[in-house]
């Protein structure tokens, strides 16, 4: 069973295709891109150690040549210094435009290599063959390339659409259930934000989708595919829109630069736990029924995730610099801080003004501490 989804961006449009088998066909899927037999592909050494030589030979069966650049897996590489080495790695395969980067891993490797495609040559075609579950449902599709600065997460980027993703459903059979579950949040993100029936579908077939039941985890990875098309086609530069994606974000980052974007919080743990963080600021400020609150965060809470703040190694954490890192996120504005909220479960919008004294009271009856309490 495979599923094809288009991402509407006029000139720049592509195609998101979706199931079983899909790297053993990826020559003939990229070679109508190519003006010659040429692509560098851009990996880490985990995914590369797993899946390298299965995806060489199906280029080669399509007389592709793949030239490989891996990088250390993990967030470090989302870094200037893996951004310089990739880009000199590239200029010493003399890749020129008429050739193509594949981006063969999980969000890390995908927004990194985006973001050399974006910049290289001022410019190169690149496709995604996202290889986690957290990058089939969200990172390779939409856009948006970047990497990370010691003050702050994805703060240098640049918006380079790819030509084409190929999320191959079988090559998450190697993925650790810990990163399988961290996938899973962004899944039910799009439920929380947008989709209350996939919502409640989410409740029943959760632990099917995590256990890769091939029906269950083709609906989930489409639904949340397809929802994340139509959004970038009407907001692709997170104009208004598009920001609904960020829910459980600003709250998430804050406790990924707490805990140092690493082992101790992956970035779906800290989405989920900001989820939940999200509902109950919602429902303690009024704007959602308090039993959606409680109801997002059990469906959240039932596949192992975190959900609140003492679940997150190590707590407890300073409200005033949780509240100084929300600051620093690329989605506050003049001062203010802008969270994405719920009316309700599947009802998500965007709050510009929300006051940073709220948002301080409301971590600390959560859990956090006030400032030099913490341990
Ligand atoms: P990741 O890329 O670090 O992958 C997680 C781990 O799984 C790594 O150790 C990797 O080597 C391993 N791995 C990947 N595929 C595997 C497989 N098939 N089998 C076994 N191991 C495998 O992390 P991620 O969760 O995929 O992505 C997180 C990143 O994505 C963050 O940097 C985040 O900022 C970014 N992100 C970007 C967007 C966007 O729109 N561009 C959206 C969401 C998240
Ligand atoms: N992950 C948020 C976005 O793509 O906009």
């Amino acid at each position: 069973m495979s599923v094809t989804i288009p991402v509407g961006l006029g000139d720049r449009a592509y195609d998101v295709r979706i199931g079983g088998g899909l790297m053993a066909e990826a020559g003939a899927h990229i070679r109508p891109l190519l003006k010659r037999g040429r692509v560098a592909v851009v990996s880490d050494a985990t995914v590369w150690a797993l899946h390298g030589e299965a995806l060489t030979s199906a280029l080669a069966r399509a007389d592709i040549v793949a030239s490989p650049v891996i990088v250390p897996a993990g967030e470090g590489s989302k870094s200037f210094e893996m951004l310089a080495r990739v880009s000199d790695d590239l200029l010493a395969l003399e890749l020129d435009r008429g050739d193509l980067i594949v981006a063969f891993g999980g969000g890390v490797v995908g927004d990194l290599a985006g973001f050399a495609a974006a910049i290289y040559k001022r410019g190169i075609d690149f496709v995604q063959i996202p290889t986690t579950l957290l990058a089939q449902v969200d990172s390779s599709v939409g856009g948006k390339t970047a990497i990370d600065t010691p003050r702050g997460k994805n703060l240098i980027g640049a918006f380079h659409q790819p030509r084409l993703v190929l999320a191959d459903l079988d090559v998450l059979s190697t993925l650790p259930r810990r990163e399988m579950q961290a996938g899973y949040a962004e899944v039910i993100k799009y439920g929380l934000l947008g989709d209350f029936a996939f919502f409640e579908w989410l409740e029943a077939n959760g632990p099917g989708v995590l256990s890769r039941q091939t029906e269950a985890l083709t609906r989930a990875v489409a639904r949340s595919v397809e929802m994340k098309a139509e959004i970038v086609a009407q907001d692709e530069r997170e104009a208004g829109r598009r920001a609904l994606l960020n829910l459980g974000h600003t709250f998430g980052h804050a406790l990924e630069a707490e805990t140092g974007y690493g082992e101790a919080l992956l970035h779906g743990e800290a989405v989920a736990a900001g989820m939940a963080m999200a509902f109950r600021f919602s429902a303690r400020q009024g704007l959602c029924p308090r039993q959606d609150a409680e109801r997002a965060q059990a469906a959240i809470a039932a596949v192992g995730l975190p959900v609140r703040m003492d679940e997150v190694a190590g707590y407890p954490f300073d409200a005033d610099a949780l509240v100084r890192h929300m600051g620093q996120d690329k989605k506050a504005e003049g001062g203010r801080l802008t969270f994405i909220l719920a009316r309700a479960l599947g009802e998500a919008f965007v709050a510009k003004d929300v006051d940073a004294g709220a948002i301080r009271d409301f971590l600390i009856e959560d859990g956090a501490v006030a400032e030099g309490a913490a341990a």
